[in-house]
């Protein structure tokens, strides 16, 4: 069977996204499986070499997932011809400075999300890939959760009849370091403005690709943020003041005429199935669809709820939801999105997931921030 190595830099990668889902989920889990197979049979193998700024922690990742290849030299690595693709998992604000050196050195471009921290800047950019010619494509991994795929199929299947509205619920305690037995489970300067941190720059970025995918075009948006949690504890052990948000409230319209609901919070305790859920409702049934599991709920099981405070509720309103494919095995969203873009590169495979497309998402982020301020409606042209 014929081979296709493609050079890969993965810059940014000791992070927390760069190492567990982009490296050993995605990138090693495909050499590990053989590589990829490409239209005409030809397996294609990712080869990587792992970038950033701090010599020892790349010894150390590289070590440990027994990847022989890393350097602090990325000058180096854009220089040689042995590496086509250049992906970046590093701050949201070093991207778009990432992406001009790789596109001027002629590599192939994938990145996480968000591509830039203004609109302007993540246009830019796209438009760079693309004048370049360079294949270019954003992390939009939510598409490929086992979830949303069993969603997908409902949805196409005719399950839900005419789609009405969307509720999703996005969120969990993220602790704020001052507890020292509880130390912080994400990120520092997810809490810093000036760091490219914030909530909905983080996650309007994925609610823009996913409403524009499943239910609608984005035509309008609504929006509330708040810094609930005002001062937490970094790395270091110091305290920092919050000065991004960290909830947000959101009502996106669509040009289908689904109306949808986005709570996004890192203050919130999880009463839910899991940490993003998101419930459709159709005239013909309704999901209740998670990062992993879908339950259903269709009109004729659908219970006659009767308004009654004074006694406790005769049914229990978990009783009639079936869950979809329950048990079914599906791989790792970023590694789907990967093996994608893989064969985009090595075969001219479509990859409409790109940095164009990306755009979109900062798009909204910053649409939602009009938003905010204004404490009106904005068009999402
Ligand atoms: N797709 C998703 O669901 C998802 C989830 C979380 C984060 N993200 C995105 O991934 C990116 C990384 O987030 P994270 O949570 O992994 O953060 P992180 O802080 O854990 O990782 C950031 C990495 O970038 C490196 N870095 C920072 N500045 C750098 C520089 N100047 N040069 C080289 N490396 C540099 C850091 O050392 C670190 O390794 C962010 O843009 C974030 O928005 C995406």
């Amino acid at each position: 069977m014929k081979e296709q190595r493609i050079g890969v830099i993965l810059n940014g990668v000791t992070g927390r996204m760069g190492t567990n889902q982009h490296l050993v989920r995605s990138i090693l889990a495909i050499r590990e499986q053989g590589g990829v197979e490409g239209a005409d049979g030809t397996r294609i193998v990712p080869d990587p070499v792992l970038t950033g700024r701090n010599e020892e922690k790349l010894r150390i990742l590289a070590r440990e997932h027994g990847v022989e290849k890393f350097t602090t030299d990325l000058d180096r690595v854009l220089a040689d011809d042995a590496y086509e693709v250049f992906f970046d998992a590093s701050g949201t604000p070093f991207r778009v400075p990432f992406l001009e050196r790789a596109i001027a050195a002629g590599k192939h471009i994938y990145c996480e999300k968000p591509t830039a921290v203004d609109y302007g800047a993540a246009l830019r950019i796209a438009e760079t890939a693309e004048a370049a010619g360079v294949r270019n494509g954003t992390v939009q991994d939510k598409l490929w959760l086992p979830g949303i795929r069993k969603f997908r199929k409902l949805r196409d299947d005719g399950f839900f009849g005419e789609i009405l509205s969307v509720r999703g619920e996005f969120g969990y305690w993220v602790f704020t370091g001052h507890d020292p037995d509880r130390p912080p489970q994400r990120p520092s300067w997810n809490y810093r403005d000036q760091d490219g941190g914030g909530i909905i720059v983080d996650m309007h970025c994925h609610w823009r690709y996913l409403i524009d995918n499943l239910f609608g075009k984005v035509t309008r948006v609504f929006a509330h943020a708040a810094t609930h949690v005002p001062e937490r504890i970094d790395e270091e052990g110091r305290p920092y003041k919050c000065t991004a948000d960290d909830a947000a409230y959101a009502v996106f319209q669509t040009d289908t005429g689904v109306v949808c609901q986005f709570n996004s919070s890192w203050c919130v305790r999880v009463r839910r199935d899991e940490l993003f859920t998101m419930q459709i409702d159709g005239t013909e049934g309704s999901a209740s669809v998670g990062l992993r599991k879908c339950f259903v709920q269709s009109a004729k099981d659908t219970p006659t709820p009767v308004w009654n405070p004074d006694i406790d509720s005769p049914i229990d309103f978990f009783d009639d939801w079936e869950e979809v494919r329950p048990g079914e095995q599906f791989e790792n969203a970023f590694k789907t999105q990967w093996e994608m873009f893989l064969k985009h590169v090595a075969c001219g495979d479509p990859f409409p997931w790109s940095l164009r497309e990306g755009a979109k998402g900062v798009q909204l982020a910053e649409l939602s921030w009009e938003s905010v301020r204004s404490g009106g409606w904005v068009e999402v042209p």
